[in-house]
């Protein structure tokens, strides 16, 4: 049966459910490297915008001292990057990157929904963490094409921010599983249970 809705640019169908290309699609391996590349600069620039937001936001010392920490190592991965544009012969150029404006509007929305205090602070660290995990995933990807395209400079400078988005995670996971989430825990129970 023929389907009468208007399928949108960029995802046209033919019969057998395979997606058209857009006219400046990538045929090699190498221009799907340097779009990615664009891509996660975008992000990475919206995330030093963001970053102040959520450290403001955190009543945990130790929290905001954290994603604080991770603004100065965020603002150097996006040095690195024009470093990897440059090798490339490209210039640093930024791309809308639709999955980390998604996931930053999710951080605004989990401050919007909660009070400040212990549970903000246990949102703040979810909506981190999948900032990180998207990250992680985004380098891991990087630095695979880097290899099989032999641009083994670009590779070394993936790699140390692929370590650096790990460890940013893991000091999440730390935060979170060391206090946080427990006193958001004990915050949510003193204000079920009347005194
Ligand atoms: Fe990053
Ligand atoms: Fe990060």
């Amino acid at each position: 049966m023929k389907n009468n809705n208007t399928p949108s640019k960029g995802s046209q169908n033919n019969n057998n459910g395979i997606v058209a290309a857009a006219a400046d699609a990538a045929t090699e391996l190498k221009e799907l490297f340097i779009d990615s590349l664009k891509d996660i600069y975008w992000a990475e620039n919206a995330l030093v915008t963001a970053l102040p937001k959520m450290a403001q936001n955190a009543t945990s010392p130790l929290l905001a001292s954290a994603i604080k920490e991770h603004l100065e190592v965020t603002k150097n991965q996006v040095v690195r990057l024009e470093t990897i544009f440059a090798l490339l012969g490209e210039k640093p150029e930024g791309k809308k990157c639709e999955a980390m404006a998604g996931l930053l509007k999710e951080g605004d929305g989990i401050l919007e929904e909660t009070v400040p205090g212990p549970v903000r602070d246990a949102g703040i660290i979810a909506a981190s963490q999948k900032i990180e995990h998207y990250e992680i995933a985004t380098y891991g990807t990087l630095c695979a094409f880097a290899k099989a395209l032999g641009e083994n400079d670009a590779v070394q400078l993936l790699t140390q921010t692929l370590a650096e988005e790990k460890e940013a995670d893991m000091i999440l996971s730390d935060a979170a599983c060391s206090s946080i989430n427990l006193k958001a825990a004990k915050n949510t129970m003193d204000s079920v249970v009347p005194e």
